[in-house]
């Protein structure tokens, strides 16, 4: 079973944005599935690069429109994305050296880091960008 399941309540109603949402929510449960089925290392990284790559892709989408649209919270918001891909490159780092594996502690960290930041800090900027005319 999916460690995610995307429904409304992840939705923001701007739909770039939400198709965004949905693949990392994918590469979430396709790292998770991974792990439960005892997947090689090399698989098992390559998904981990998937996420770093496609996140970094995501939030930088985000930020291109916060710089266009003048959004306030701005650096707050960068803040909270570059932590995020900072523990994420810390964790790929110590998986290379053979530190530490994939645990559910691991997914549960991402799991529940995405819905929170979606649920909590994205939806805060869909205001102005539905202001802006993106929906
Ligand atoms: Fe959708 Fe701020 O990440």
């Amino acid at each position: 079973m999916a460690l995610i399941q995307w429904d409304k309540s992840l939705s923001i109603d701007v739909a770039v944005v939400d198709t965004q949402h949905k693949k990392l929510v994918d590469i979430i449960n396709g790292l998770h599935d991974a792990m439960v089925q005892g997947k090689a290392k090399e698989v098992v990284g390559k998904v981990l690069n998937e996420l770093i790559s496609y996140t970094k892709t995501h939030f930088s989408m985000e930020e291109k429109y916060f710089d266009q649209f003048g959004y306030a919270d701005t650096v707050a918001h960068k803040k909270e994305h570059a932590d995020f891909i900072q523990k994420v490159a810390d964790f790929k780092g110590k998986f290379d050296a053979g530190k530490m594996g994939v645990s559910l502690e691991v997914m549960t960290f991402l799991s529940d880091w995405l819905r929170k930041h979606i649920k909590g800090t994205d939806k805060k900027y869909v205001q102005l960008f539905h202001a802006k005319g993106l929906k």
